[in-house]
């Protein structure tokens, strides 16, 4: 005990030493609140100073933040990056400074030598869970599909609208009628879907994907108020777990969800310590997990669990 107690005494020690920047994308999402709280908690736990800054979805303002972490010496810096594209420079300037950057929750279209480690979910593999949930439910029947998007340029909103396309491709029952974004959030999720009720007819739409929960739930407010019943009317997938939606399968007005752990912190600290501490290179992609819930699981149980943990 008394050996491992001292071997682990070098990092602790040198943990409370250290400075990360944290780059957040903004509040777009129930997701993205619970990953910066459970980001504060894992940085607290282990006795790391947190610079943190909010770019309120704005590419040019992570780019500043950036720049001002690099200038300030922090440690290492931790990004959540808005966009996939446009990140060479200042990810460059990072590196020429020797300050470590891990990607969290979305990928860059980078050199992969130029941050440490990405800590992501399958981004593909979860829009492909999504399809393939609808093809099984659908089990052979004609379904006319209308799609919110995520951000548009973000790797999730590529990645999870190929993945759902490669799902159906080859079952001629399935058809995405309407695409278009609703920014990852609950106010222009309902906005969208209201424009596709109105556009569609609301009989003519079989199922929604959305590529985040919030957007499902907004576009669930928009389902009842055209007087139909989402859930039944209109199948609904979407993907994160949070509470909502957790709460909303329970409820029977949504039907699946995929999980996105909020917690990339924690596996990001662990990787940077280890290279912190004896330079232990991480691989360059540590994977979450992808869960599927469905009316099958005990939504309300999950619901209360994830409240309980502040998501
Ligand atoms: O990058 C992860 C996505 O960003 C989450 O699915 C979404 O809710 C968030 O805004």
């Amino acid at each position: 005990l008394l050996a491992s107690a001292i071997a682990l005494m070098p990092f602790a020690a040198a943990a409370s030493d250290l400075t990360i920047g944290f780059s957040q994308i903004g509040s777009e999402s129930g997701w993205r609140a619970a990953e910066t709280t459970v980001t504060k908690q894992e940085v607290a736990a282990r006795g790391i100073q947190l610079k943190f800054a909010d770019a309120q979805q704005k590419q040019e303002n992570q780019i500043s933040a950036l720049r001002s972490f690099i200038a300030q010496g922090v440690d290492a810096i931790l990004i959540a990056p808005v966009v996939a594209t446009g990140w060479d420079e200042v990810l460059e300037e990072a590196q020429d400074a020797d300050i470590p950057v891990i990607l969290l929750d979305r990928t860059v279209d980078a050199p992969d030598d130029l941050y440490l480690t990405a800590v992501t979910s399958d981004l593909v593999h979860e829009g492909s869970v999504a399809g393939q949930w609808l093809v099984d439910d659908m089990a052979g029947a004609d379904c006319r599909i209308v799609e919110l998007q995520g951000t548009t340029g973000s790797s999730p909103a590529i990645d999870r609208k190929t993945g759902f396309e490669n799902a159906i491709s080859g079952h001629d029952n399935l058809e995405i009628v309407r695409s278009q974004t609703g920014d990852f959030t609950r106010s222009q999720g309902k906005v969208v879907m209201e424009s596709f009720l109105k556009a569609e007819g609301g009989d003519n739409i079989c199922a929604l994907y959305a590529h985040n929960d919030d957007m499902a739930v907004g576009a669930i407010q928009a389902i009842k108020e055209a007087g139909l019943k989402p859930g039944t009317d209109i199948k609904i997938v979407a993907i994160d777990a949070v509470p909502d939606a957790h709460l909303a399968i329970a409820n029977s007005e949504m039907n699946a969800t995929i999980e996105l752990t909020p917690n990339m912190a924690g596996p990001a600290l662990d990787a940077l310590a280890a290279y912190l501490a004896d330079g232990t290179v991480p691989p360059k992609w540590i994977q979450t997990e992808s869960r599927l819930y469905t009316a099958a699981d005990d939504n309300q149980a999950i619901y209360e669990v994830k409240k309980g943990l502040g998501y």
